[in-house]
């Protein structure tokens, strides 16, 4: 099963930037913090700009966090510039401007989860680690437990699930990479493409007869439109759009609802994402 999905991966990966031979650490630490919750598409540019700006965490660390936000763009979820930022700042300060190599430091870092730290110790460094996302999750809920969809995260038993399907120490880390993309190309969520795929003569789900998931149905995202958090986007632009500081009067068209406008600057606030100066205006963070 194991050679099965590293020969599939091997013929049949993307060429995505972060697996290119030359990419760096930090450019994996960045790269992942951004495909967190972004699709790939969206990220590959903003990335690519980024490392051209900030090749290595010193050069990030020596900038405002507010640069780190203003160049966030359009990628959603913005306090992933701000951890970004920190990561920098310590790993500039603590480690030597060099990207820790081992799963602990890694998990040191501010804003960095297992995941997170899993994926750069793994892909970056060879290390002998199960990675767990949900693409994974995924595609062992069908082929080793013969169901539709995984159960809620659980973050030891999904490790351990995942550390036990592991092939020896060499040919680990592009199982794990192997996995992740068979999750996303064949075994989606929505129209598995089962016939492509590399492990179907030894999947539970398809031996069972693919049977209809019967657990609790996942929670949908919550609509963005109208939300709290595209309040908070619309704000945000405003500033990123400025090279000075703005009056709070000028975020009145942004969004008119002075309510949702409230909340919403409240939580940038007190997120760090904006700051007050002393004279009652706001910018990006220093
Ligand atoms: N390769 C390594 N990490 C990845 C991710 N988060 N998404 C897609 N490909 C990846």
């Amino acid at each position: 099963m194991q050679q099965n999905i590293i020969d599939w991966y091997e013929a049949n990966g993307r060429d995505l930037p972060w697996r290119q031979p030359d990419f760096t650490p930090w450019g994996a630490l960045v790269s992942e913090f951004m495909l967190q919750q972004t699709p790939v598409a969206r990220v590959i540019p903003r990335l690519n700009e980024w490392l051209q700006r900030w090749p290595t965490p010193a050069d990030l660390a020596a900038a405002p966090a507010g640069d780190a936000v203003r160049a966030w763009a359009n990628l959603g979820y913005p306090r992933r510039a701000l951890w970004l930022h920190a990561c920098a700042v310590t790993i500039t300060r603590d480690f030597g401007g060099v990207v820790p190599s081992d799963v602990d430091s890694l998990l040191s870092l501010p804003g960095v989860g297992s995941y997170t730290a899993r994926a750069v110790a793994v892909f970056m460094f060879g290390a002998h680690e199960p990675v767990v996302d949900t693409n994974i999750r995924r595609v062992i809920a069908r082929h080793t437990l013969g169901q539709a969809e995984p159960g809620p995260p659980r973050e030891k038993s999904d490790m351990e699930a995942m550390r036990a399907l592991l092939p020896g120490p060499e040919r680990s880390p592009t199982f794990n990479i192997g996995v992740m993309e068979l999750g996303a190309l064949v075994c989606t969520a929505r129209n598995p493409r089962c016939e492509e795929c590399p492990i179907r003569d030894t999947c539970a789900w398809r031996a069972a007869g693919y049977p209809a998931h019967d657990g609790p149905t996942k929670a949908r995202q919550k609509k963005y439109e109208g939300s709290d958090r595209q309040a908070r986007g619309a704000i945000l632009a405003v500033l990123r759009a400025s090279s000075v500081a703005v009056a709070q009067s000028d975020l009145d068209d942004a969004w008119p609802d002075a309510a949702g406008r409230g909340r919403a600057l409240a939580g940038l606030l007190k997120d760090g994402l904006v700051e007050l100066t002393n004279v009652g205006t706001l910018t990006l963070p220093s």
